[in-house]
């Protein structure tokens, strides 16, 4: 993990520092926000995925990052006034208490654009991304993180299937998701023999576009699968670890909903279902202990 981390700064800094082609003092306010950066869970587990079938490589690092891009806007915007109106992240002030409103705001746009050019650079097996553009708009838009912030917001969640359903699958799930399917489908293609036999898609409905069949053709599906479980423990974990911690839970936080021994019942629950998917595939015994480390007894 903690080589990952590094190689995660030092690309994310190049990104930033060399191919933005921003002026320098706003790559600062970029570099600011990513690096040193947070856990780094979200490309981890996608680079982890990946391993499964193939060698991590430079294209999967840039997408793995692309992802970290993502998560750090979507941070950035989450802690301004009009929305969390949080001073502090990782120890040290947010972005707009530092740099002021109008930069968190053209911070987070622009890690949001930088990691498109990322996420969308065609890998250099499959000559493709590994999810196709509107997928990637579904489960950063409408289908995912943004829906769940506008949940999380304006929701009035009345009971917990719909906080699960609405709030932490979306805003959370959804992204950790993406990062495990992708990687998966981006490793099967990079093994699979023949370049016209990939997976490209890895929807909703679990029906990836393929030509000739493989026998690791439904990898992406569980990694998806796995994504959506580990993603909204995740979420659990948070609420119940801020809980914990004395700090102010937020307004949709499983703790409004169920009491703490219920909710860590429900946090191990979904660990365990994260743990489900990892059947079939290779050595996971690293995805499987990076899971366990969640668990709250
Ligand atoms: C914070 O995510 C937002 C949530 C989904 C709870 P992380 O806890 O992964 O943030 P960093 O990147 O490690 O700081
Ligand atoms: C962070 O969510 C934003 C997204 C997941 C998109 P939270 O508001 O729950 O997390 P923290 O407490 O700010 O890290
Ligand atoms: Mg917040």
């Amino acid at each position: 993990m903690a080589v990952w981390q590094q190689q995660i700064d030092s690309r994310i800094t190049d990104m930033i520092t060399r191919e933005s082609g921003y002026p320098a003092d706003f790559a600062d306010a970029l570099l600011y926000a990513t690096v040193p950066g947070g856990k780094r869970l979200r490309p981890i587990l996608c680079l982890a995925w990946h391993e499964l079938f193939a060698g991590v490589d430079e294209y999967a690092l840039d997408y793995a990052c692309g992802i970290e891009l993502i998560h750090s806007y979507s941070l950035v915007h989450d802690d301004m006034p009009c929305m969390d109106n949080d001073e502090y992240r990782r120890g040290k002030f947010t972005v707009h208490k530092k740099y002021g409103e109008c930069m968190g705001l053209l911070v987070g746009d622009a890690l949001m654009d930088l990691a498109y050019k990322y996420l969308c650079k065609p890998s250099p097996r499959c000559k493709k991304p590994p999810l196709a553009v509107t997928e990637y708009s579904n489960l950063l838009g409408g289908k995912g993180l943004i829906c769940g912030q506008y949940y999380d917001l304006f929701g009035n969640i009345k009971d917990v299937d719909t906080l699960i359903e609405k709030v932490h699958m979306q805003k959370t799930a959804a992204l950790i998701s993406l990062a495990c399917a992708s990687g998966a489908t981006l490793g099967v293609s990079i093994t699979t023999e023949a370049e016209d036999s990939l997976i490209y898609s890895t929807g909703e409905d679990c029906s990836p576009i393929i030509r000739r069949d493989y026998k690791y053709l439904d990898a992406p599906c569980y990694a998806r699968d796995f994504g959506k479980a580990f993603g909204v423990a995740f979420q659990l974990y948070d609420d119940i670890t801020e809980y914990l911690d004395g700090e102010n839970i937020g307004k949709t936080s499983v703790l409004n909903y169920l009491n703490l021994e219920d909710a860590k019942r429900m946090l191990n629950k979904y660990l365990n279902d994260a743990i489900k998917e990892l059947n079939g595939y290779g050595d996971t015994s690293f995805l499987r202990e990076f899971v366990e480390k969640f668990i709250i007894a």
